[in-house]
């Protein structure tokens, strides 16, 4: 052996494994995938959910577009390129948050097919909880929290999901959360039934 080689150790027999992160925090890692139209509930449903999580004793992480595109995603636009990259690095985060034992609350509008899949193959199927936060494109659009569905629909801003961009809705494996007759702390009630099935350690 040539004597670099001696210098070089592998680190991943040393590196704590998953299970035993799991078993100090007494539950199992998840990535819970929001995705829906702008204005659908995303992060309202995702802050609530935290919430419900935490008070009975989970670690819980929500990444949404505030902390994640004006941070490290935060040279990315929103032209399909864009919005692929912006979903594979998040994905590439869940999968260090679920290393860790640690339940991820993600709101993003991953608006088609493709990027959804790419992000369950990044992080694995097993892990991957898909929300549909189901809310019609009309509610959504009379509610226009941040006023966006107004500029896109004077042509103020481009490639808007939902007005000249798609939004392809899931088909199959995935939760069909509809919002438009239920308060947000409902529709968050409803999905923490389901998450508690998959976090509880056994
Ligand atoms: S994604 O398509 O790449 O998944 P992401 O969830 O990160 O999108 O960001 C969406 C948020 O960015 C929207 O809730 C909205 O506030 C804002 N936004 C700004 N421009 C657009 C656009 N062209 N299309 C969709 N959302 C936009």
């Amino acid at each position: 052996m040539k004597d670099e080689g001696r210098n070089i150790f592998s680190v991943f027999d040393e590196i704590l494994q998953r299970e035993v992160k799991e078993k100090l925090l007494n539950q199992r890692g998840l990535t819970i995938w929001l995705t829906g139209l702008s204005g659908s509930g995303k992060t309202t449903i995702a802050m609530a959910l935290e919430q419900l999580l935490n008070k009975k004793g989970f670690l819980t992480q929500v990444l949404d577009g505030d902390n994640v595109r004006t941070g490290i995603n935060s040279n990315l636009g929103f032209s399909e390129e864009d919005r692929t990259e912006n979903i594979r690095r998040i994905a590439e985060i869940n999968k260090l948050f679920i290393n860790c034992g640690i339940v991820t609350i993600n709101c993003f509008v991953s608006p088609t097919k493709d990027i959804r899949a790419k992000a369950k193959e990044i992080i694995g199927a097993d892990d991957f909880l898909e929300v549909f936060i189901n809310t019609p494109i009309e509610i959504c659009e009379q509610r226009d929290v941040k006023g966006l569905y107004a500029k896109a629909r004077k042509g103020e801003i481009k490639n808007f999901t939902g007005i000249d961009a798609p939004f392809e809705v899931p088909k199959t494996n995935f939760i069909d959360l509809k919002t438009a007759n239920c308060t947000p702390l409902e529709a968050a009630t409803q999905l923490k039934d389901i998450v508690l099935t998959k976090i509880i350690k056994r």
